[in-house]
C-alpha cells in the first residue's frame, strides 16, 4: 500500500469519526452494552496504574474514560485523530471541571511523536478499538516506548478476530461476506454513517507481535466472550437475567487459555522492558 492510500485511508476514518462525534456518548457509541464493557476496562485500569498516574489516552473519543480517570486523580493527555471529538472531550472536561487534569490533543495513535517533549509518562491505555484503526502497530510501539518511563503500561481493549456470537448472528442470517470480515488479512473497509472506518482485525498474538520489542506480555482475556457483543443490546434488554450471568461467566473465565483469544474485544495489559 502506498503512503497516498494510507493517508487517504486515515482521512475517510478521520471523516467518520468527526461525523458522529456530536452524539457518540449516545447509543450509538455508549449504549448500556458498551458501558459494561467500559466498566471492565475500568477495573484493570485500576488494577494497572497507581492513583496520580500520568497517562496517555489514545483515541479518546468523547473523553468519558479520560474525565472518569481524571477524577481518580490521575492526569490524562487525551489523544484522538478526530477533531470533532478532541471537541467534545474538551468540553466535557470543561463541563466536569477536570481542565487541570485533562489536556486535549488531536494527534492520532499513529503520530505519537507530536506528544514528544512533554516529559514522561506512567502509561498509556486506549478503548474500544482505536488501535484498530492504526495503519502500523509498530510505530505506536515506538513511540509509546519513547513516551513511557521504564516500566511504564499499556492496557488496551481491541477488536478480536474470532467473536462466537458474531459468528452465529451472521451464519444464521447469511450473511457470509460480513461474517468473513473479521478473519480478512489486510486493512478492511467498515461502514459507519455512511462513511468508511478502515479497520485491522487482531487476535491477541497477531496484536502483541507488533509490541513485543519494546513491551513484556503481563495479561490479556476475552471481552464479550459469552456477553454479547454491543450491537446486540436486544438481548440485554430482553433478557437481563441470563445477560448478568452471561457477564459474570465473562469476567470468571474470560483470562482462561483459549478463552482469552476469543471474544468481540480483548483486552491486553503490557509493561515496558
Ligand atoms: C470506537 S471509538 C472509541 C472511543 C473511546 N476510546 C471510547 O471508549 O469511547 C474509536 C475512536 O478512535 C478514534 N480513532 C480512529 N482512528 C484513530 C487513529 N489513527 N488514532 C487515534 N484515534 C483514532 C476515533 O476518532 C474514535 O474516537
Amino acid at each position: 500500500m502506498t503512503q497516498g492510500d494510507r493517508a487517504s485511508q486515515l482521512r475517510d476514518t478521520q471523516d467518520a469519526f468527526d461525523s458522529v462525534a456530536a452524539d457518540y456518548d449516545g447509543p450509538r457509541g455508549n449504549n448500556s452494552l458498551i458501558q459494561d464493557m467500559r466498566n471492565e476496562m475500568w477495573r484493570w485500569l485500576d488494577r494497572t496504574f497507581a492513583p496520580g498516574s500520568r497517562l496517555i489516552d489514545l483515541g479518546c473519543g468523547t473523553g468519558l474514560d479520560a474525565v472518569h480517570m481524571a477524577k481518580l486523580g490521575h492526569r490524562i493527555t487525551a489523544t484522538d485523530w478526530s477533531p470533532q471529538m478532541i471537541a467534545r472531550t474538551a468540553d466535557r472536561a470543561r463541563r466536569e471541571s477536570v481542565t487541570e487534569q485533562v489536556e486535549a490533543i488531536a494527534v492520532g495513535a499513529h503520530e505519537l511523536h507530536h506528544l514528544e517533549g512533554r516529559g514522561r509518562f506512567d502509561g498509556a491505555y486506549s478503548n474500544l478499538g482505536p488501535l484498530n484503526c492504526v495503519p502500523d502497530l509498530a510505530d505506536v510501539s515506538t513511540a509509546c516506548a519513547r513516551l513511557l518511563r521504564p516500566g511504564g503500561a499499556l492496557v488496551f481493549t481491541v477488536i478480536g478476530r474470532v467473536c462466537p456470537w458474531e459468528i452465529v448472528h451472521y451464519a444464521l442470517r447469511w450473511r457470509w461476506p460480513r461474517l468473513k470480515m473479521r478473519f480478512a488479512r489486510n486493512v478492511v473497509p467498515a461502514t459507519m454513517n455512511k462513511h468508511t472506518i478502515w479497520t485491522r482485525y487482531y487476535t491477541p498474538r497477531e496484536f502483541y507481535r507488533a509490541f513485543e520489542r519494546d513491551f513484556m506480555l503481563e495479561h490479556y482475556r476475552g471481552l464479550c466472550v459469552f456477553a454479547p457483543p454491543p450491537y446486540l443490546t436486544g438481548v440485554r434488554e430482553r433478557h437481563s437475567r441470563f445477560y448478568e450471568r452471561l457477564w459474570r461467566i465473562d469476567r470468571r473465565t474470560a483470562g482462561w487459555p483459549l478463552l482469552r483469544s476469543i471474544g468481540d474485544h480483548f483486552l491486553i495489559v503490557m509493561t515496558k522492558r
